[in-house]
């Protein structure tokens, strides 16, 4: 995309490790940084400056300090800079989430795998049949859309924690305060109420910086 300078960081060392992967696959280019870093680390992220885009997918829920890991990122933008930001939208079942990822973290191996069977045969299969769907075609599109095994995903859902979220309302009037406003949102909008109870997923935002 023409950027002059990037710089990536994860807190996990096997996250790092499939950035580089993937800098090599890009044919290694010098001014793509990769380190080891916490959006906690006030020192760390002082150090890295200021930049006209700073893009953090699902990331700034799972620190265990999320406005905390929303502020540090927010440092990290220029004056008229963008900010990418998928949060967790905070629904009437987010707390009950929270428990159930807590429970599964308690669970031995054999019972996260029973766990995560059991969700994927009713979700996966037995729901799209009801459904008049074929599943194993939805799960191949699935596995194309999102570049994540179905399995994957139910596992990485079920163990995500730390968890925290927020609702958009909330998300815009931080920015608000913090001078940044809304560029353009893919907020989900559902109709139907009890599908907006189910949506605990993502809210993805851009935020452009005041000068
Ligand atoms: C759900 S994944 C991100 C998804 C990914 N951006 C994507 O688009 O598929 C969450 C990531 O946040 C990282 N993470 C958690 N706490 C962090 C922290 N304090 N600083 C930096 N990265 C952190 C995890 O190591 C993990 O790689």
């Amino acid at each position: 995309l023409g950027a002059k300078n990037i710089v990536s960081f994860d807190v996990d060392k096997f996250s790092v490790q499939c950035t580089k992967y993937l800098k090599e696959k890009a044919d290694n280019p010098s001014n793509w940084e990769v380190l080891e870093g916490s959006i906690l680390n006030k020192k760390f992220i002082t150090k890295l400056g200021e930049f006209d885009i700073v893009y953090s997918w699902g990331v700034l829920h799972h620190t265990g300090r999320m406005w905390d890991a929303i502020r540090n990122a927010v440092s990290l933008v220029k004056p008229k800079g963008l900010l990418f930001i998928a949060i967790y939208n905070k629904t009437s079942s987010s707390k009950y989430w929270l428990r159930i990822k807590q429970l599964y973290n308690l669970l031995p191996n054999v019972g996260k795998r029973v766990v995560v069977f059991f969700y994927f045969l009713l979700f996966n299969i037995i729901f799209q049949l009801i459904r008049m769907k074929n599943p194993f075609k939805i799960i191949n599109e699935y596995k194309k859309n999102r570049g994540m095994d179905p399995l994957i995903d139910i596992k990485d859902w079920f163990g995500g924690l730390p968890y925290e979220y927020a609702t958009f309302d909330e998300v815009i009037n931080f920015f608000k305060i913090n001078k940044f406003n809304l560029n353009l949102t893919k907020y989900k909008k559902y109709n139907l109420s009890s599908i907006e109870m189910n949506n605990f997923g993502n809210n993805e935002y851009v935020f452009e910086k005041e000068n």
